[in-house]
């Protein structure tokens, strides 16, 4: 049943429905039931293994096709009308041609399938920070992760009434079913002709080939961030690739901070951590992407556009992340990990001894020292927000929250202390246009290569890198000194000569953030180095922690003769983006380097 009266909407989909020529088409309706009936027939299908009902109810298990296990980001394009405004990180094209060459693949790319519409809302259903997509794909994989992501069904219609403003996603596996005799594979996709492809002037985007995560459903990083990216420019306002989190002190006293790290840096377990300190608590918004806008009173306010979490599973536990494993207690789907003789997930570094046995990712028997690893290494879950026992209760607040302070980070192995505060919105932004980090395995690309990644955005602005760092210079001078976030700059990862991790990480981050709060209200110690203010040893309540002074050094300090090598590479960097480049951020290199003369 066609759920709306909407002509520019049910004339694209009329559109769409012609060119890509599914066998028929479904209207989400957004309900549990439709929900039931999808995981029933994705398990019928093969795609899906549900769980053992006992250990992990309503939960199913998915193995993707080898070749489509992580966002693509060599296939991805923003597709403006100028090539200057995608800008040098982006890989650029004309969006006539692009359109004609995705044109020609989507050519009955969906016979045999379904076409669903799915109506969503990025954010609170009716925030006046949301914004509605409609996403068109023949996955019911990717219907059923929407249902988690975000708020889809046909209360969004509701909301759009005849407007035309929302954000058109197409997207298919690329996999027709030509021939009703040769069934579906589990996971189909077009392994070697994936385009993920953005026309920021038009809000569209067509994505081509991949059934995984950011590269098919739609509503995250394409549309949150990409597209939502350029509509911030325009509008003033900002999309960032951020985690938002509640703290509040022993007093009660609250603050908002919104945290920007590349892929798999520990997002999801910094927006959940549970605090070491006594008498603080720490809750969560979101863990992935922050929208903000100005209040009347010039805060910047932040919601959570999206519903669930997305998150990496290796290495998330008990003791990582803690809140996150209480999350996926149920409703949630696992995608490549590992699966248990008796039907529960699996995956490297997860709690307990490792399994006798197990299937792998890839379908085969896994033995503890079999030398593989059972799960790949951007194996994810998919699990509701609302199921985290430590969501703050005002996550959905259509308002937005408050936010006190921006956390920038990456990890760096050397060089950059644990924590280090801006001097204004200025150097702030500098730091975060330097950001950089070991690369991780969420994009196909070289693990462990240092790459700088302005405010974590690199694979997710949807235009010129410079005229995004212009755009931070604005919003710093659209607000006002003193209601404006206060920056910092992070690092977990310090190591010592010897490998070694200076820093435990996880639940003890908790002493940094209390450390950012105390200097948001002006109470905490903190001493000048060349790449910010640091917390003096005194200010760093280390209470507890079986930390030497040795390590603690280390920790607090800049490794200025490593930082000065690193100029001549930020200047590169910086000169990528040619006279797009704000002069505020060369200014704030100088500067730097004229402080690592001394
Ligand atoms: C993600 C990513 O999935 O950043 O959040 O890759
Ligand atoms: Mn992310």
């Amino acid at each position: 049943m066609t759920a709306t009266k909407n002509e520019k909407l049910l004339a694209w989909v009329d559109e769409v429905v012609a060119m890509c020529k599914p066998d028929s088409v479904v209207w989400c309706d957004g309900t549990p039931e439709e929900y039931d009936r999808m995981t029933n027939s994705l398990v019928k299908g093969g795609t899906f293994i549900p769980l053992n009902d006992k250990t992990r109810p309503n939960s199913f298990y998915c193995r993707s096709d080898p070749a489509d296990v992580a966002r693509v980001e060599e296939f991805t394009f923003i597709c403006s009308e100028k090539e200057e405004d995608a800008g040098p990180t982006n890989n650029w094209a004309d969006p006539k041609e692009m359109k004609e060459k995705v044109a020609g693949l989507y050519d009955g790319c969906m016979q045999g399938r379904t076409m669903f519409v799915i109506p969503y809302s990025m954010g609170p259903i009716g925030s006046p920070i949301a914004k509605v997509g409609i996403e068109l794909t023949d996955s019911a994989y990717v219907v059923v992760n929407m249902h988690i992501m975000a708020r889809v069904g046909s209360k969004v219609l509701e909301v759009l009434g005849d407007s035309d403003d929302f954000v058109r996603g197409i997207h298919s596996v690329g996999a027709p079913l030509k021939d009703v005799k040769s069934p579906d594979v589990p996971w189909p996709c077009n392994a070697s002709n994936k385009y993920i492809t953005h026309y920021p002037e038009t809000r569209e985007i067509w994505s081509y080939g991949s059934g995984y995560g950011g590269n098919a459903l739609l509503g995250k990083k394409c549309h949150a961030l990409r597209i939502a990216s350029v509509q911030a420019r325009d509008e003033g306002w900002m999309a960032e690739h951020m985690l938002i989190l509640k703290i509040t002190s022993p007093e009660n006293e609250v603050k908002y901070v919104a945290a920007a790290f590349p892929s798999a840096c520990g997002k999801t377990n910094l927006a959940m951590l549970e605090p070491t300190i006594s008498g603080w608590k720490v809750e969560t918004i979101g863990d992935d992407i922050a929208w903000m806008k100005f209040d009347d009173d010039g805060r910047l306010r932040a919601i959570n556009p999206e519903a669930g979490f997305f998150g990496v599973a290796p290495g998330t536990s008990m003791a990582s992340n803690p809140n996150a494993m209480r999350t996926l207690h149920a409703n949630s789907i696992f995608t490549n990990c590992a699966i248990t003789p008796d039907g529960d997930i699996w995956w490297e570094e997860m709690d307990g001894d490792e399994p006798a046995q197990l299937f792998d990712w890839l379908r085969r028997t896994w033995t503890p020292g079999c030398g593989r690893k059972a799960s790949h290494p951007n194996a994810r879950f998919t699990t509701p927000a609302r199921q985290c026992p430590v969501i703050a209760p005002e996550w959905e607040d259509p308002a937005g929250v408050p936010i006190d302070a921006f956390l920038f980070g990456g990890r760096r192995a050397t060089t950059i202390p644990l924590v280090t505060e801006a001097e204004n919105w200025s150097h702030g932004t500098f730091l975060g246009s330097v950001m950089s980090s070991e690369m991780t395995a969420a994009a196909a690309g070289t693990v462990g290569q240092l790459r700088r990644d302005p405010m974590a955005m690199l694979p997710f602005c949807g235009y010129h890198m410079g005229d995004y760092l212009a755009h931070w210079v604005k919003i710093g001078k659209k607000g006002e000194e003193g209601k404006l976030p206060k920056i910092y700059y992070v690092n977990w990862f310090r190591k010592n000569e010897d490998g070694k991790w200076l820093w435990p990480g996880f639940g003890e981050n908790s002493r940094v953030l209390k450390w950012v709060f105390e200097r948001c209200n002006g109470t905490a110690e903190a001493v000048e180095t060349v790449f910010g203010r640091a917390p003096t040893k005194e200010s760093l309540d280390l209470s507890g922690l079986n930390l030497s002074a040795e390590d603690l050094d280390v920790l607090l300090t800049v490794d200025k003769d490593a930082l000065r090598e690193e100029i001549d590479d930020m200047r590169a960097h910086f000169a990528k983006f040619g006279d797009k480049m704000p002069s505020e951020l060369v200014a704030e290199l100088d500067a730097l380097e004229e402080r690592l003369k001394s």
